[in-house]
C-alpha cells in the first residue's frame, strides 16, 4: 500500500473511533515511522510502505486507538522553544502553562541577569523549572514534587536542556508539616493539581491516562492551590512574586487565598482562549512594574 492510502485509511479509522484530531495524529505518526517531518508525508504519498514501516505504523495507530496520548506515544512534547521527554510519569505540559511561564518571566524580566532564586512547586516534567533556568541565566531553581517518577523525568529534561547544574530537584509534599527556610525565594511558580475530584470521571480518556496526583485538587479543586500559596508566602522574600495556574471559575477564590496569605497587587491574567487562568501576586515591598505581564493574552 502507498503512503497516501495508509494515511487515508488510518485517519478514517481514528475518526470513526472518535479519536480527536484524527488526520493530524495519523500524519504525525506516519511521519515518525518514515523519519521525516509531517509536511513531507504528503510529498511521499505515492511511495510504497515497506512491510516493516507498515507494521510499525499499525502498532502506533493501535496505541492511539487505545487513547494513549500522542505525547506518550512519541515520548516528547514541545514547550515554548524547547523539547521535553514526556511519559506517564508526569503531566504532559499544556499550552496555558507556557503562558504561565511567560508571565513569570515577564514579572522578573528586569532582574534577568541577577542570581535569582526560584521555586517550582509540583514540577512534573520540569517544564517550568527548565524554562525559567533557560531564561534567567544566573538563576538557581529549586524544583520539587511529591512523585519520584516525575522528579526522575524532570532531572532528565533539565540535563537534556543544558540546565541540569542549576535545577535542583527535591522530593517535597505541599502538605508536609515540615517547614523549610523562610524568605529565600524571588519567585514561586506553580501549576498545582486543581481539578475538583468530582469532575475527574468526566475527563477525556487521554487525560485519565495521566497521573491522578497531577490532576486531582480535592473536593473543591483548591486543596493544593491553598497549600502552595501558604508555602509560597513563607518562602518568598519581600518583593518576591508568586505565579500560579488555576482552573476555570477559580479566579475569585485564588485571589482571596492570596490576599489572606499577605500577598498584594494580585493580577489575574487570561489565557489565549480568554479564560482567567493565571494569578500573579507580590509579597509586600514589590514594585508593581515587576508584575506587569507583557505577552499574555488579555
Ligand atoms: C498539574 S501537574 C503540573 C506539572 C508541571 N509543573 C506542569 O505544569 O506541567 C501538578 C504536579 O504537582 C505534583 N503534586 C501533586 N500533589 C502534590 C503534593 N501534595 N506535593 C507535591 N507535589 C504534588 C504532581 O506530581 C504534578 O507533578
Amino acid at each position: 500500500m502507498t503512503v497516501g492510502e495508509r494515511l487515508h485509511g488510518a485517519a478514517a479509522e481514528l475518526k470513526r473511533r472518535g479519536v480527536p484530531e484524527a488526520q493530524a495524529n495519523a500524519e504525525i505518526l506516519l511521519a515518525r515511522v518514515l523519519g521525516v517531518g509531517r509536511n513531507e508525508v504528503f510529498l511521499r504519498r505515492g511511495r510504497e510502505l515497506s512491510p516493516r514501516e507498515s507494521a510499525a505504523f499499525s502498532r502506533l495507530i493501535r496505541r492511539r486507538l487505545r487513547r494513549i496520548p500522542m505525547a506518550h506515544i512519541l515520548g516528547v512534547q514541545a514547550f515554548l522553544d524547547f523539547e521535553l521527554a514526556a511519559g506517564p510519569q508526569a503531566l504532559i505540559p499544556r499550552p496555558e502553562t507556557e503562558e504561565l511561564a511567560a508571565a513569570a518571566m515577564d514579572a522578573l524580566r528586569q532582574r534577568r541577569e541577577e542570581p535569582l532564586r526560584l521555586w517550582d512547586l509540583g514540577t512534573g516534567t520540569g517544564c517550568l523549572a527548565v524554562a525559567l533556568a533557560r531564561f534567567f541565566p544566573k538563576a538557581s531553581v529549586l524544583a520539587t514534587d511529591k512523585s519520584p517518577a516525575a522528579l526522575g523525568l524532570a532531572r532528565r529534561n533539565a540535563r537534556a536542556n543544558g540546565v541540569g547544574a542549576r535545577v535542583h530537584l527535591r522530593r517535597d509534599d505541599f502538605f508536609a508539616p515540615r517547614r523549610g527556610p523562610r524568605a529565600w525565594a524571588d519567585l514561586a511558580v506553580s501549576n498545582p493539581p486543581y481539578i475538583p475530584s468530582g469532575s475527574m470521571p468526566r475527563l477525556m480518556p487521554e487525560v485519565l491516562r495521566e497521573p491522578r496526583l497531577a490532576l486531582d485538587g480535592g473536593k473543591t479543586g483548591l486543596d493544593a492551590l491553598a497549600a502552595v500559596i501558604e508555602r509560597a508566602a513563607e518562602a518568598l522574600r519581600p518583593a518576591g512574586v508568586a505565579a500560579l495556574e488555576f482552573g476555570r471559575g477559580q479566579a475569585r477564590r485564588v485571589s482571596a487565598l492570596l490576599l489572606r496569605r499577605g500577598f498584594e497587587r494580585v493580577r489575574i491574567l487570561k489565557d489565549a482562549q480568554g479564560l482567567q487562568r493565571i494569578a500573579l501576586a507580590a509579597k509586600s515591598g514589590a514594585n508593581p512594574a515587576r508584575c506587569r505581564p507583557l505577552r499574555v493574552a488579555r
